[in-house]
């Protein structure tokens, strides 16, 4: 089976596939591995092994390169092979799949300046052996470009491997949908999706170029052999669209399907809707214990369409669960009637335990009362869109909130918003033209000054980039304050990876775990709220939650860790599947309403991704769907177990 392990390798052998019972549904050969610098280790160990093997006999290897967070892990590997085991690139010829159109090669976010940053500086290709789209040809000389890029391809003998990541369109390079099998390299529109996925990187949707040139799907089908790396939750859905669904231009990475040596390298976050991970009853035996009852009876009551105690045996064996219940021998009833508590037992309006009350069935424990409450908040909008209506129940319920925001978010605050506050700052000065506001001036002009100076794609120098989060923290604490938040429960923690980075460029430092820690240690908390544990690793989120994990791990021995439960909530990656949910927290209109309100203070922000209220409904409405009670909204929670 194809599952990941220290003795298969990644590439090469795919004719010989067989689908083992439980793959059946996967068209593309699958590697689920724990997570992703693992998969990135061993990918790098396989195409370092053969660079070797051309170098052994003179020949160079072809290598087609993406962009984007995903093969980061693995250029940093290749990297470390150089430098550390004298792994040399001089016989490595490399193609590129894309480029932004419009954008200046020097460009911070421009694939020709990432490619250099994350590999081609480090390494010792030599320069002639690289190429990357020139999105800075003029519009009538495209077409020929593009034909001369498919013939620089041809020449070097064609692409002996090329990396892919996968975008939530489905597209591999560029290839937006619609993109037709045959296509080659071309100039392309971005898709919606795509642009907003990159807003992060460009400080605002607006400045996403709006097209580029790729490398269509034909070109990229024609190398010898293709892995598609894909990481993090965010990409569930659309990896199992690739691999089980219908060849479709509407997916361009499902043309894979294909390819005779196309393989999947994914991590177990991105793995988790395929069928064997989701439905693994449809394609082998199972342990029917509590957790995949439940699984089983949500899907089926979902698929039917019909409340969990309406299900009937029949309901069971038209839906391949019947094994559920032969081998329990339990009937439909008794089956549903387990499942319906236990799906009910989630729900509390009490997310901090309910003081001198029976807490065997609910999801927290009643003491101790009231309770330390450590909620970590990665970006300052985080904690209100996975928990602003559970943080206003936790502070009215009378527990200590401390909420923590782990890094500034600075880079998401839009240049109008320090414009306008240096502008302010200027006139006042100008008004009142005494010589106590010199300073004043001098500052607010220089803010001026280094955003004119920064262009339309520029990068923020230090100055701006403190103010854009100075202007966040105000916007942090009237949120906080419409959540009944007191402006001591607020804390910034600034974590030094972010400061010092971009989007899909950080890099933990030893300095974040030991404020993390530190954090920890001082407030030894009865409950912890989290997000990030199943995000893109290299997101924000991501490395925000890593942080905490590996502080959290120097606490094991502690008597007060042991007491502690964790809990992860979902902001930006995505939401929990109705079967994960270990904890439901309902809302009324008016409850929803006050969160939509502490989402709303964001204004500084250039995210467009103020969706939750509408998440939260829909969270309900599944609840209301499996028979339970109707509510407005739902805040949903999963233990997070180390
Ligand atoms: C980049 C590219 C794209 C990305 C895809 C995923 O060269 O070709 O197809 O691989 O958009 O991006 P990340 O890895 O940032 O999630």
């Amino acid at each position: 089976m194809s599952n990941f392990d220290d003795t298969g390798s990644i590439l090469g052998s795919a004719d010989e596939r067989v689908a083992s019972q439980q793959e059946r549904f996967e068209k593309i050969r699958t590697l689920v591995c724990p997570d992703s610098s693992v998969a990135s280790l061993k990918l790098a160990k396989e195409v370092a092994a053969l660079i070797l093997e051309r170098q052994a006999n003179g020949q160079t290897f072809v290598l087609g390169l993406a962009t984007g967070s995903t093969p980061v892990p693995f250029y940093r590997e290749l990297i470390r092979l150089h430098q550390n085991e004298n792994l040399s690139f001089k016989n490595v010829v490399t193609f590129n799949l894309d480029e932004y159109y419009g954008l200046k090669r020097d460009h911070p976010e421009s694939y020709f300046r990432f490619m250099h940053d994350q590999l081609f500086d480090h390494v010792d290709i030599p320069t002639e052996q690289i190429h990357i789209p020139d999105g800075t040809i003029p519009m009538e000389s495209v077409y020929d470009y593009c034909l001369s890029y498919e013939k620089q391809i041809e020449e070097a003998g064609g692409l002996d491997l090329q990396i892919l990541g996968i975008g939530r369109t489905g597209h591999i390079g560029f290839n937006e949908p619609g993109s037709a099998m045959e296509s080659t390299t071309r100039m392309i529109t971005l898709d919606r999706v795509t642009r907003q996925d990159a807003a992060a990187d460009f400080m605002g949707v607006a400045n996403v170029p709006r097209s580029a040139i790729t490398m269509g799907v034909g070109t990229i089908l024609k190398a010898k052999n293709l892995v598609l790396m894909a990481w993090g939750s965010n990409k569930a859905d659309i990896v199992k669209e690739a691999s089980e669904g219908e060849i479709t231009d509407r997916v361009s990475a499902s043309f894979l399907q294909t390819h005779h040596s196309a393989v999947f390298l994914i991590d177990s976050a991105a793995s988790s809707r395929l069928t064997r991970f989701r439905h693994p009853w449809l394609v082998g035996a199972v342990n029917w214990d509590a957790s995949m009852k439940k699984r089983a009876v949500t899907w089926l009551s979902s698929q039917l369409n019909k409340p969990i105690l309406k299900l009937v045996d029949e309901d069971y064996n038209e839906k391949g669960t019947g094994e559920l219940l032969a081998s329990t021998s339990e009937a439909a009833y008794e089956v549903n009637i387990d499942c319906f508590n236990r799906v009910q037992h989630t729900i509390t309006g009490w997310p901090g335990g309910k003081p001198n009350a029976d807490d065997s069935y609910r999801p927290e424990r009643a003491n101790p009362f009231p309770k330390r409450v450590l909620v970590l908040s990665p970006e300052p909008m985080d904690a209100f869109i996975g928990m602003g209506g559970t943080l206003n129940r936790l502070k009215e319920q009378g527990h200590e909130i401390s909420l923590l925001f782990q890094t500034s978010g600075n880079l998401r605050v839009a240049d109008v918003a320090a414009l306008n506050f240096a502008r302010v700052t200027l006139e006042m000065a100008e008004a009142i033209a005494e010589s106590g506001w010199e300073d004043q001036k001098r500052y607010a002009q220089s803010i001026i000054n280094a955003l004119d100076e920064k262009g339309e794609f520029g990068v923020d120098n230090q100055l701006v980039r403190r103010l854009k989060g100075l202007i966040l923290r105000g916007e942090v604490r009237d949120a906080a304050s419409v959540c009944g938040l007191e402006p001591g429960a607020v804390r910034f923690l600034d974590l030094p990876f972010y400061e010092e980075g971009r989007y899909r460029r950080f890099q933990r430092t030893e300095s974040d775990v030991e404020i993390m820690q530190a954090v920890l240690e001082d407030l030894k908390p009865d409950m912890i709220f989290v997000t990030g544990n199943s995000g893109d690793p290299s997101s924000n989120q991501a490395i925000a939650f890593n942080c905490f994990a590996e502080a959290w791990s120097n606490f094991s021995d502690e008597s007060w860790s042991s007491n502690c439960r964790v809990w992860s909530y979902r902001g930006r990656d995505g939401g929990f599947e109705t079967h994960e949910i270990e904890m439901a927290v309902p809302m009324s209109p008016d409850q929803l309403e006050q969160k939509a309100e502490a989402i709303r203070k964001f204004m500084s922000t250039s995210d467009d991704d103020l969706s939750t209220p509408t998440r939260n409904r829909e969270i309900a409405a599944l609840y209301d769907a499996l028979g339970m009670a109707e509510y407005e909204a739902i805040e949903a929670f999963c233990r997070w177990k180390g």
